[in-house]
């Protein structure tokens, strides 16, 4: 197994460049099985999860072409509707799949799907928002079965803000029959990317990005090309490295906007930081000060940056008290970093409280999901002597060749095999 050995200590000089976003490539990559023709995807990060989700769709007859960070897939047609449980335990995404098998086919077979462990990931509104497309689902041995002879539009309202549902019942809508209204939505900028996606494809989708998305379904939607946005996660652990030993740290390519929640907190903080149109400038500073995190739905604080986040509070002078309202389970690496010198004490599952500014020191350690592994190795380039991080399969999962990129800027990492 591979594992990354980190000297840290070292200032980190020069451009670090985001790739595209994880969140929206997925979701556009199980969105091109609506159609029969070729799509063409541009700026598709070279990550794990999109090659499990890949690997997934080609199992179900998609033909897939990639040269660099150009993908071109086509699903002239879907050969299985069983969708093969070993993939589908590697990846939550899976479930995007239901939608599009389920209208060209008129059933699908899904497994309980896998992910990150952070929590108990239910699926019950997927559940609730096909049913109410009219299909009919039967649960067996930990599979669901979704049969429908056809979908028609609806109404629903998401009890719970809910990302990836959001985008599945926007996607389906797209080619039910008639119309379909959906309230209380999520807005992360990868939904308003991905039903524009839709809609230069033929789709006719109005409200993403807004709490209320409207859907007048269509009967087919047509070839189309798609830019994937920067990835706003990369792109504030980037920013969030910088704030930890920038000298200055400068990342491009990104989508500064995307991050208002981030700089409110930064400003507090007292970060030295710069920002234009692409790029953000960060400096480290000995001077920063604690402050209070609430994660929230988009255009909240995003919970993919609270354990990055919560690695920088530990150098920050003060009490700060971090609550982590989206993901029950999403905590625990922060015992990781005690073991690493932090003083972070759990008051519950949800909300812990971080003493700071503590020297952090080399460990070995190993990265217990995706976004908390890299908050390891940002741990890692901060602390003295080595830090040694194993499992970092679930880094690779949502971080392109890291190693080399954070290499490129000073940082003393490299992958052992
Ligand atoms: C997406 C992102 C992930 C991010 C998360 C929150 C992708 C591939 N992943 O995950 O990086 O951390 O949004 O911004 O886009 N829930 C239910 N029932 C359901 C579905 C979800 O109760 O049927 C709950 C979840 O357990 C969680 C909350 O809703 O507590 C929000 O999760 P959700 O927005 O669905 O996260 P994902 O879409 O899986």
């Amino acid at each position: 197994m591979s594992k990354f050995i980190i000297n840290g200590g070292k200032k980190l000089k020069g451009e670090i460049s985001v790739h595209g976003a994880k969140n929206e490539a997925l979701k556009v990559i199980a969105a091109s099985l609506l159609s029969e023709k070729e799509i063409t995807m541009k700026n598709v990060p070279n990550i794990e999860e999109v090659d499990r989700l890949l690997e997934l769709c080609q199992s179900v007859g998609s033909k897939i072409r990639r040269q660099g960070t150009t993908v071109k897939m086509q699903t002239a047609e879907i050969t299985s509707t069983e969708l093969d449980p070993g993939l589908v335990k590697k990846i939550r995404a899976a479930i995007l799949l239901i939608g599009p098998i389920l209208l060209r086919k008129g059933e699908v077979k899904l497994p309980h799907p896998g992910g990150c462990a952070i929590g108990q990931r239910p699926i019950d509104l997927f559940i609730d928002g096909f049913a109410k497309f009219g299909a009919k689902i039967t649960e067996e041995n930990d599979s669901y079965h979704f049969k429908a002879v056809k979908l028609k539009g609806m109404n629903f309202f998401f009890p719970k803000i809910s990302v990836t549902a959001t985008e599945v019942m926007m996607m389906t809508a797209a080619l039910a029959e008639g119309k379909t209204v959906l309230k209380n939505s999520a807005a992360e900028p990868e939904i308003p990317a991905l039903a524009e996606y839709l809609n230069a494809c033929g789709a006719k989708i109005s409200g993403a990005g807004t709490s209320t998305i409207i859907i007048e379904g269509v009967k087919k939607l047509n070839a189309g090309e798609v830019e994937i946005i920067p990835d706003r996660v990369e792109a504030g652990s980037f920013a969030i490295l910088g704030a930890l030993v920038g000298n200055p740290l400068r990342v491009v390519n990104c989508r500064p906007d995307h991050l208002e929640s981030l700089f409110s907190m930064f400003d507090k903080m007292g970060v030295d930081y710069k920002v234009g149109k692409d790029w953000i400038e960060v400096t480290a500073s000995k001077n920063i000060r604690a402050v209070d995190i609430v994660t929230h739905e988009y255009p909240g604080f995003i919970t993919d940056l609270q354990q990055p986040f919560t690695v920088l509070l530990t150098q920050a002078k003060g009490v700060s008290l971090v609550h982590e309202t989206i993901f029950e389970g999403r905590l625990f690496y922060t015992d990781k970093l005690n073991q690493m010198g932090a003083k972070i004490i759990m008051c519950d599952p949800h909300r812990v409280i971080v003493n700071g500014p503590t020297p952090l020191y080399g460990r070995r350690l190993e990265s217990p999901d995706l976004r908390a592994g890299f908050s390891l190795v940002l741990a890692g380039l901060v602390a003295e002597c080595t830090t040694e991080i194993d499992n970092i399969y679930q880094i690779d999962r949502g971080y392109e060749k890291i190693e080399e990129r954070l290499g490129n800027v000073g940082a003393d990492i490299k992958r052992v095999e």
